[in-house]
């Protein structure tokens, strides 16, 4: 009889409620793949849109789903032909696979090892599952499509997020000067993170309070909230700077006839976490868990993230 795991599921898109434990096989590792015991599982607004049905033009899927995205945790088997890790070794990953179908709300997963690499020693295994795609997301953000360089500013709009928290620790670390905006209750976090300057989006137009310190804009703007704030921060960008999202396409912003505007949706890449990794182990990358759940209340975890205030991570302990 095959091995079996508890997993959290759902066999229909709709509500938090849709989702239960239930008893599955343990999925057949495959060539190239690995079977990860899940040790953490990182939760990311993505799998609330994904499970409300948001995604399915976008996204193929096959149901059940198990939903969630990160992973840290144990290789215990290695398919035909995966020589990079062996039974034992601890590691964390980005875990979209092309098919909407078993992700990482589940005692195993499997996955091809070109999207694993080792996890970061320094962290608990709740941090460590914190840091795949919204670290990822942040990195080539500012990296890939924003070009970031040591010396430029960044203002990061939603910064005491998932995503947010890493983007302000990633630009801090390759030198650039960093204006992180979310609310009152957050200021003091994002200053701990390392932010040089932060912003309450309700105290008036983010752009006015960028253009009190930086009088010419910003190089890089990445926006993680897209929205009225959005709106009200366009005009904190310098005439050629850049504007990354993650959420808009772009329209109806208004926007200087230089100012580049690319939209990006996070990619699988283990190079990268390895740079995470090193970053985090050099403690230059540091995650806030602000709460864990066992995969029974997988559910609340849902009504958590879906309020789009979660300070850090929530991390789902099978
Ligand atoms: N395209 C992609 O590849 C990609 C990848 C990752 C995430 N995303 C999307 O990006 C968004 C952020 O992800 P996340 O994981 O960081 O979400 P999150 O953990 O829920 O964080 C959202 C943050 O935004 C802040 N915020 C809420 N309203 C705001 C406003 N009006 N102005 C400025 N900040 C505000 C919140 O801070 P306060 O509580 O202080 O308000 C909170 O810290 C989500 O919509 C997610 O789906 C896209």
């Amino acid at each position: 009889m095959a091995k079996q795991m508890k997993a959290a599921l759902y066999r229909e898109f709709g509500g938090p409620d849709n989702v239960r434990v239930e008893t599955l096989d343990v999925p057949a590792v495959q060539e190239g793949e690995v079977l990860i015991r899940v040790k953490a599982a990182g939760v990311n607004p993505v799998d609330a849109f994904i499970r409300g049905g948001h995604m399915q033009q976008f996204l193929p899927y096959t149901f059940p789903v198990i939903p969630g995205w990160d992973v840290a945790g144990v290789v215990e088997e290695c398919g035909h032909s995966a020589r990079r890790f062996s039974p034992g070794d601890e590691v964390y990953a980005y875990a979209r696979r092309p098919t909407v179908h078993l992700g990482t709300f589940a005692e195993y997963i499997v996955l091809p090892e070109s999207y694993v690499a080792a996890r970061p020693k320094g962290l608990s295994w709740e941090e460590a599952a914190g840091i795949p795609l919204a670290g990822l997301t942040a990195y080539q953000s500012m990296f890939d499509a924003g070009q970031l360089q040591a010396g430029h500013s960044v203002l990061i709009l939603g910064a005491s997020g998932g995503v947010g928290s890493q983007a302000i620790q990633l630009a801090k670390a390759h030198g650039a000067t960093v204006v992180a905006v979310a609310s009152a209750r957050n200021q003091e976090y994002m200053r701990a993170l390392g932010a040089d300057y932060t912003i309450d989006y309700a105290q008036g137009p983010v752009a006015d309070a960028v253009k009190a310190i930086f009088p010419e804009g910003v190089d890089l703007l990445f926006d993680c909230i897209s929205g009225e704030t959005l709106a009200q921060s366009a005009a904190a960008i310098k005439p050629t700077g850049t504007l990354v999202s993650i959420l808009s396409h772009g329209e109806g912003l208004d926007l200087g006839p230089e100012v580049q505007f690319k939209y990006l949706f996070v990619e699988p890449n283990a190079p990268q976490l390895d740079h995470l990794r090193e970053l985090a182990d050099a403690g230059k990358l540091k995650i806030q868990v602000s709460q864990t759940y066992p995969l029974e209340q997988v559910p609340e975890a849902f009504r958590q993230i879906e309020t789009h205030h979660t300070t850090g991570k929530i991390v789902i302990v099978p």
